[in-house]
């Protein structure tokens, strides 16, 4: 479902600064070559994202859910001097595509890229996180939030996307829709934990930002 207009969001991506070639041939292949690409971020999304970035400066960034790494670019370019991003996926077949970019987009001493199940993976990492961005399976995002927000410094903040879920979180939900269920019951979490302030976010598909107090 697109929730803006088509002709307003055409606006507001003419108005927001191009993709550089790097991320324009990211995004082209990934569409000629990979599946599912409708699960890359894109421009507008992505700039968003940058933009955090660069308002946060973050040293440690923890993404879960690399994709062929349009978003992992956009939220490095904000990265303090010297930080790292760390990115997950479980899809191992995607490694050699995203590493290319992250290579061409003059990140790949900045990007750490990890290889396996997020819910394995994130407890091995001894870091404490600025900036969390959860973007993967949606079955695990209670227990991705759960998981991270201790690892996630005072003032830090955790972004979840797809919270919308094209819309299918307004509707009653079907009895095996296990993701739509798991979104709703993120997005009452975050809202009544006194540990986080929060928005949600109608960009794209929905951003729910969580601050940690
Ligand atoms: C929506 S895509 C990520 C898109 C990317 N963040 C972007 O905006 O360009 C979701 C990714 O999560 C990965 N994924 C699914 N289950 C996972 C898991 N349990 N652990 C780590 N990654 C997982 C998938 O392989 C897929 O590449």
């Amino acid at each position: 479902m697109d929730f803006i207009p088509k002709d307003i969001n055409s606006y507001c991506e003419k108005y927001t600064q191009r993709e550089d070639e790097v991320l324009y041939q990211l995004h082209r292949e990934t569409y000629l070559k990979i599946l599912r690409p409708r699960m890359l971020s894109g421009h507008l999304q992505g700039q968003i994202l940058t933009f955090f970035s660069k308002m946060i400066q973050p040293k440690h960034i923890l993404e879960i859910g690399t994709y062929t790494g349009y978003s992992a670019i956009c939220l490095a370019r904000g990265l303090k001097k010297g930080g790292k991003l760390h990115t997950i996926d479980v899809n191992e077949e995607l490694e050699d595509f995203s590493n290319s970019y992250f290579e061409k987009a003059g990140l790949k001493n900045d990007i750490v890229m990890h290889i396996g199940k997020a819910i394995d993976v994130v407890p091995k990492l001894d870091v404490e996180w600025d900036l969390v961005f959860i973007d993967a399976d949606k079955e695990n995002y209670i227990n991705y939030y759960n998981m991270v927000l201790p690892l996630v410094k005072k003032g830090g903040f955790i972004i979840s996307d797809n919270v919308l879920w094209s819309g299918k979180v307004t509707q009653p939900i079907d009895a095996g829709d296990k993701e739509t269920k798991i979104l709703v019951e993120l997005a009452e979490l975050i809202n009544s934990d006194s540990r986080v302030e929060n928005v949600l976010m109608p960009i794209r598909d929905g951003l729910l930002v969580a601050r940690k107090k």
